[in-house]
């Protein structure tokens, strides 16, 4: 039985942060469990490299594009590791296996009369790597926006390659009927059914306006659309077009993992292309909601971006791990808050489960000298325990295979309650207390019994704490299936280990404002950073209005060491005799940039609010050229 599953490939513009981090771990959790159940995995992520998104970003860091994206892949690479993520494979697209097959799965489109050349004109949106129709965008006064992530938009008229989308929308309404579960949840898939009633645009899948992509080998000025590109991922890291056996023993997948704002791509565009070449489309597209820090979607152009890591090393993987599961309802949006995670650790993880661990092995270790006692014939309580334990056993696998994560962990929980109120029930301190040590032998067993199946169970979400109750129980095969269906998995008379509690508590004061404090430490900057912005007092000794130009205003400023000329948009708020004379502050060191034909060698400072516009000026004389620190 094989099982394969897949991550989006995540852009490298930008580093990985909490909520690329969320797709990646729900993916390792499914990985690890269909390991768990006897499948042969294969879990592939990685990074999506090509685009204008990706070159802007490699421009503005001042980097050739493949060494940047070289440095950002590590950093994905290595906060995978760091969060013990079981990948199979990572691929990138600048990875040359990859690039051939895009290339060759895009020529067979075109071999199979799906390709046509024509002018795209319409606009595009780069953050998202779309195209958008005059009927979708957002206009807000005079910007155009996306009407995904709400910024501008751009014009763009081209003369591109086609891919006739539309001509698969019938198709598509078929195969959506015969397979309801292709696209989950039902809200999902309600989503793209509505867009394929509503008919399909063809796609636009070259671009010739910019180069960093992979070239279409028939005509090399134009490179594939990044989409197009990332897409292929699924195929090309598994072998299409290098490797038929491999693939052929992969593919289809059996679940692409995805965020909910590249369903449209995933659903439609992707099983539209598999279609094109005759290739089997996935079993399931599965489109979970979005990390959200006060209602906003987690993004680093959102400065709102928050590193997995500063949780992790905070309380551990596992426990992020179950408070993503757990807290955050799979599928659809979830906020995120420490104050909520502490909470799920303090009374789910230490209460719950760690206390009654510890208890149980305190007492093994007390009464029967640290070795696992033999249960006798069980009580009426005993049974009660058993029979829970067996139908939670197939509630959560039952939850498990339909990718109902959350509701699964809260089926497990309630069944540790009632390991708990058995505990209590039992009374074994009592037991102990009046010597009735084969009783109390047997309800230490089933307690710890029924650990060793919630360890199991809760394995693929907190892999790390059930290694250590394994530890503690001197459990060392490879837990499997077949632990999970029998009763009476523990050897009696093997080591009991009693140490330190699973889970520390921690206080739930002052952390309110920690998620803020993140964020804000994200977006701040070292002095060093800081002290790159060469500001300087300049007067005035020149002012012009440009020609033609409602905003603009052209200065010579005396910088004490020399003048120069500076471009600024303050003609709406500035005559130019009102400036002439003024001590004011200005960036030396940015680049010049010409505006309307006068280049400008600085820029000034200026405070705005509403419509009202000031500029920054000096608290009494000083020399021109003084330095601000
Ligand atoms: N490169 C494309 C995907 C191509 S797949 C063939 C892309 N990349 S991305 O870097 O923007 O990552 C998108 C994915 O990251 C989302 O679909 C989602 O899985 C995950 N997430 C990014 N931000 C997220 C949240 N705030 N919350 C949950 N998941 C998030 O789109």
């Amino acid at each position: 039985m094989k099982f394969y599953i897949t991550t989006p490939i995540y852009y490298v513009n930008s580093e990985p942060h909490i909520g690329s981090a969320y797709t990646t771990i729900i993916a390792d959790i499914i990985a690890r469990y269909k390991r768990l159940m006897g499948y042969e995995v294969f879990f592939l992520t990685g990074t999506d490299e090509h685009g204008q998104k990706v070159y802007q970003a490699a421009q503005q860091a001042g980097k050739e594009p493949k060494e940047f994206c070289d440095e950002l892949a590590e950093k994905f690479k290595s906060l995978w590791k760091e969060l013990e993520i079981t990948n199979d494979h990572f691929v990138r697209t600048t990875d040359d296996y990859h690039v051939r097959t895009v290339q060759i799965f895009v020529e067979k489109m075109i071999e199979n009369g799906d390709v046509y050349k024509g002018v795209y004109k319409g606009w595009y949106c780069i953050p998202c790597e779309t195209y958008w129709n005059e009927d979708e965008v957002i206009r807000d006064g005079s910007s155009v926006l996306c009407p995904e992530c709400k910024r501008p938009v751009k014009w763009l008229e081209e003369e591109n390659y086609f891919f006739r989308l539309s001509k698969y929308r019938d198709a598509l309404l078929k195969h959506y009927e015969e397979h309801p579960d292709f696209v989950e949840p039902d809200f999902r898939k309600n989503e793209m059914l509505k867009i394929l009633e509503g008919g399909l645009k063809d796609l636009s899948i070259t671009r010739t306006t910019f180069k960093w992509g992979v070239p279409l080998p028939r005509d090399p000025s134009h490179v594939i659309y990044v989409w197009v590109d990332a897409l292929i991922n699924y195929v090309s890291a598994i072998g299409y077009g290098w490797d038929e056996e491999t693939f052929k023993k992969w593919w289809p997948a059996n679940v692409h993992l995805i965020g909910k704002e590249i369903n449209r791509f995933h659903s439609i565009v992707w099983p539209a292309m598999l279609m094109s070449v005759g290739l089997p489309l996935p079993e399931k597209v599965f489109a979970h909601g979005w990390l959200t820090v006060n209602g906003q979607k987690i993004s680093k152009s959102l400065g709102n971006a928050i590193d997995p890591r500063y949780f992790v090393n905070k309380y551990g993987n596992d426990v992020v791990r179950y408070y993503l599961v757990r807290e955050i309802s799979f599928g659809k949006d979830g906020d995120f808050s420490e104050e909520k995670l502490v909470g799920r650790l303090n009374s789910d993880l230490a209460n719950d489960y760690g206390n009654l661990l510890h208890r149980a092995t305190a007492m093994v270790q007390k009464y029967f000298n640290g070795s696992l006692p033999r249960p006798s014939e069980g009580e009426g309580i005993d049974n009660w325990l058993k029979e829970r334990y067996f139908q939670t056993k197939d509630e959560y696998l039952k939850l498990m295979d339909s990718y109902k994560l959350t509701e699964a962990l809260e089926k497990l929980w309630l069944f540790i309650a009632d390991v708990n109120k058995y505990f209590n029930d039992t009374q074994p301190w009592v037991l102990a207390k009046e010597n009735k040590m084969d009783r109390l032998g047997t309800v230490l067993y089933n307690t710890l019994e029924t650990i060793l199946k919630v360890a199991i169970m809760t394995s693929p979400v907190m892999p790390d704490t059930s290694e250590k109750v394994f530890g503690r129980l001197s459990f060392d095969a490879k837990p499997s299936l077949e632990h999970l269906e029998e009763w009476g998995v523990l050897k009696p008379g093997s080591a009991v280990k009693h140490g330190e509690p699973l889970f520390q508590k921690v206080e739930v004061q002052n952390l309110k404002k920690v998620v803020e404090t993140v964020i804000v430490e994200e977006n701040t900057i070292t002095i060093d950073e800081f002290s790159k912005v060469d500001l300087r007092v300049a007067k005035v000794v020149e002012a012009e209005r440009i020609p033609n130009s409602r905003k603009l205003i052209r200065l010579v400023v005396d910088l004490g060491s020399e003048k120069r000329q500076i471009v600024a948009g303050i003609a709406e708020h500035y005559t130019p005799e009102e400036l002439v004379g003024k001590n004011i502050i200005v960036v030396a060191n940015l680049k010049p940039a010409k505006l309307m034909g006068y280049e400008s060698r600085g820029m000034l400072l200026a405070a705005k609010h509403g419509e009202t516009l000031r500029l920054l000026t000096v608290d009494g004389d000083i020399a021109p050229g003084a330095k601000i620190s």
